[in-house]
Formats: structure tokens, C-alpha cells, sequence
């Protein structure tokens, strides 16, 4: 028989600053109520000068190696879709900043915000082929929009890092996926913008068709009938998206929408993202993470999770929650990481939106300000140089 494979730890990090949404909608006009029931968000995480995808992604992974060390990752996947090169992998940095073997593999992969999946998926399947090896898998995004866009409110920054191997402490992931892809125009950033594009309606349609059409190929592959879940953890843009999602399922599947069966079914999985913002690839992940930390025991429950990138590709799979798996959990880690950070007013946050990212190649000494494990320390001849703080 094949071993259970999936997610053996899971470990997330954000930024040193963070804008309320009680700060925005106070210089921007809006009625607050639209922020944090209509989107269901309270604050945005927002990078300091000497912060990126590289930087979260390293303070995600630094527990993961502390606790686990290197000899069996083989393999490091780096999902995103805010890249800081369009050549070399941003994994090879984290490689470099965590001391990982030269034999390793390191790649990066794009598709939106389902990035992170397809990362998961992929290291599933190298641990079937040889169960001794282990994956680590990193989504590290940070979310940005024009500023005045409607966007701009649903922005943000984090990283995730899993480890992927066989007999996993926390999630098994189980077949069958259910696949979607639809070329659509929803969200995107051409390579000349450092802020996506997007139809903000438009997108949300494009999200709900996908999450049936993906749920429908997931029921017809054998998957698990509706009732067998335990919960839901859906990509959040932001986090009534959920809300949206889990209802249009259920109104798919032909059933009652309730709504305390709907928070029931999504309730703990927005906690962390309500504070963070969209975190694009790592999104669906820190909603894994909250809901494994905080919500009541869910050992042996399935969790229905459905990955959603805009352009638009989307996964429905399930994944068993492992008996213990709270041994294993990072709850005190992820609550300090998102109450360490730094309040930022908007003057603060509109300087740092932009200019956060030079992209003249000019040599830049990056001012110190992250109180995070590792930094940007500068541009120099066209190549961004990493050092631990
Ligand atoms: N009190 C309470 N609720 C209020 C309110 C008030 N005073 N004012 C408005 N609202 C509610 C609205 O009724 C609406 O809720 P419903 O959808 O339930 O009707 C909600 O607040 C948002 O209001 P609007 O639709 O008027 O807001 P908007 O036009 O400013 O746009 C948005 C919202 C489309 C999400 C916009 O923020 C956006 O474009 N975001 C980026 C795109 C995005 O996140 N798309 C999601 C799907 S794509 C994806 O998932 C990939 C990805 O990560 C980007």
C-alpha cells in the first residue's frame, strides 16, 4: 500500500508593518463597516524597505529547519506570483539564507494564487516516488494594487512554508483533486507593472465558476459526498470571499443555505488572513493554519480545500486531519507574528507602496527596519543581496 503523504508541518511569517483598515477608510472616506463586514478585513500587512518574498519566506521556512533540519528535503518548490526575477528562482536565496545542502532541487512556480497548490501537489507526488525524501513548500506573496483601486483594500503580504512528506504530523491529502481551468482576464500583471490589474466583479464570478466546476470534476473523479467534511478552507482574497464560495457550493449542490452552517464550515480558517490580507499564494495555506490552531480538536476530520488562481485555474481536494496533529501546531508563533508588527499611519504606508521597489537597477543601501530573522540589505549591480539580521 502507499504510505499517507502531506503536510507534516506548517509554518507562516508576514511583515514588520501593517495599515488598519480603520486607517484607510479614515482617509480614504469609506464607511469602515464596508472594510470589515463587507470584506471581512481589519488591517493589511505591508513590507518594509527591507522586506520581500525572499525574506518571509525565509523566516516561514527558518522553524521548519529548525525543527526538522535539511538531510531529507530534496526538493524546495517556491510559489508566487510577485517574483523579484524573471530568471533565477527566489528559492535559491532561501537555499542560501537557511544553509541547505547543494544537493537540492529548487524551482519556482506561477499560476496566480494557485500557485501554492500546485507546489503541494507536485511534492506529493515526488514523496510517493521515493517516501524517505521530504518537500518544502513555499508560498510568499505580497499583494499589491494601484493605490485608490478598489484593490487597494484587499492587499497584503505573507509566506508560508509546509513540509511535505510521508506520515504526515498534521494533514494527509488525499486523491481524487478536481481540476478547473478557464482563460479568463480577471487578474493579472503584465511584466512591465509592479501592481496587478484586475476586474474586481468580474473576479469574483470567475472565482465561483470555478469552484464548481472544480467541485464537479472532484465528484465525478469518486470524491467525498458534502456531508463528509468537517470544513472548509477556500483562497481568500479576502475573507468573506469564503462566505461567498462555501454559499455557492452549497447552492450548487442543491442545498440550504444557512448561515450558521456556513460559519460553521469556513469560521476558523479567516482569522489570520482578516489581520493579514491577501497573501495570494499563501492565503488558502495561513487559513489552514488558523484553522488548525485555533479552532476545537479536528483529528480524523476531512477538510475540503479549493485553490483558486485568477487567469483562472482552481483545485478542489481533501485532506484528513491527523490524529496529535496539535503537537505540531504553531499557534504562539503565527498570534506573535501578526501582533509584533508595527502600525504604520498612511502617509507612512503610501511612501512605502511607492517606493518599497526600485526597479531602475540602481545600487540602493536598504535602510534596517525589519525586526525579522532575515533582510533585503540592498541592490547592487543589479542583483538584491540577502543577509540575516
Ligand atoms: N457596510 C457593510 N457592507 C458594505 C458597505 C457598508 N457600508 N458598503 C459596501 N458593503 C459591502 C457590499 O455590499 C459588498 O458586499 P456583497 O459582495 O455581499 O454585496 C462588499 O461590501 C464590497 O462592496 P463593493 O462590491 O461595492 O466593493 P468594491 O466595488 O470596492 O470592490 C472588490 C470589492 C471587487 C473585492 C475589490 O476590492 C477588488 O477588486 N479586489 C481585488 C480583486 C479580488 O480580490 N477578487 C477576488 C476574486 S479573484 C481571486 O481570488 C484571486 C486573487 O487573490 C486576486
Amino acid at each position: 500500500a502507499r504510505p499517507a503523504v502531506g503536510i507534516h508541518d506548517l509554518s507562516a511569517a508576514t511583515t514588520h508593518h501593517v495599515l488598519t483598515h480603520a486607517t484607510l477608510a479614515a482617509t480614504n472616506g469609506t464607511d469602515v463597516a464596508k472594510y470589515h463586514r463587507g470584506i471581512g478585513l481589519r488591517a493589511m500587512s505591508v513590507p518594509a524597505p527591507d522586506e520581500d518574498i525572499v525574506t518571509m519566506a525565509a523566516a516561514a521556512a527558518a522553524p521548519v529547519v529548525a525543527r526538522h533540519g535539511t538531510d531529507r528535503i530534496r526538493t524546495i518548490v517556491f510559489a508566487t506570483e510577485s517574483s523579484v526575477d524573471q530568471a533565477k528562482a527566489a528559492g535559491i536565496h532561501v537555499h542560501s539564507l537557511l544553509g541547505f545542502p547543494s544537493a537540492t532541487r529548487v524551482v519556482e512556480l506561477k499560476q496566480a494564487c494557485y500557485g501554492g497548490t500546485a507546489g503541494l501537489q507536485f511534492a506529493v507526488g515526488l514523496v510517493h516516488r521515493d517516501p524517505s525524501q521530504q518537500v518544502l513548500v513555499i508560498a510568499s506573496d505580497v499583494s499589491k494594487y494601484a493605490l485608490g483601486e478598489p484593490g487597494e483594500a484587499t492587499q497584503g503580504a505573507a509566506a508560508v512554508a509546509m513540509l511535505v512528506g510521508a506520515d504526515p504530523a498534521l494533514v494527509r491529502v488525499e486523491d481524487p483533486s478536481g481540476m478547473f481551468t478557464a482563460d479568463v482576464m480577471d487578474f493579472w500583471r503584465p511584466n512591465y507593472r509592479t501592481t496587478a490589474l484586475v476586474d474586481g466583479h468580474e473576479s469574483i464570478s470567475a472565482y465561483l465558476q470555478a469552484v464548481e466546476g472544480s467541485w464537479k470534476d472532484y465528484t465525478e473523479r469518486g470524491g467525498r459526498a458534502l456531508d463528509e467534511f468537517g470544513a472548509f478552507c477556500y483562497h481568500q482574497p479576502f475573507p468573506r470571499m469564503a462566505d461567498k464560495a462555501h454559499r455557492h457550493l452549497l447552492n450548487y449542490c442543491g442545498r440550504d443555505v444557512d448561515d450558521a452552517l456556513v460559519a460553521g464550515a469556513i469560521g476558523h480558517t479567516t482569522g489570520y488572513n482578516a489581520e493579514i490580507g491577501n497573501s495570494y499564494t499563501a492565503s488558502m495555506y495561513l487559513g489552514l493554519a488558523a484553522l488548525l490552531d485555533t479552532a476545537d480538536d479536528l483529528s480524523g476530520r476531512t477538510i475540503g480545500f479549493l485553490s483558486y488562481g485568477s487567469g483562472s485555474v482552481a483545485e478542489f481536494f481533501a485532506g484528513t486531519v491527523v490524529p496529535g496533529y496539535r503537537e505540531h501546531t504553531r499557534p504562539d508563533q503565527h498570534r506573535a507574528a501578526i501582533d509584533r508588527r508595527q502600525e504604520v499611519d498612511y502617509d507612512t504606508y503610501r511612501e512605502l507602496h511607492e517606493h518599497a521597489f526600485p526597479v531602475d537597477g540602481g545600487d540602493y543601501p536598504v535602510p534596517a527596519v525589519t525586526t525579522g530573522p532575515y533582510r533585503l540589505a540592498g541592490l547592487s549591480g543589479h542583483k538584491r543581496v540577502y543577509e540575516p539580521r
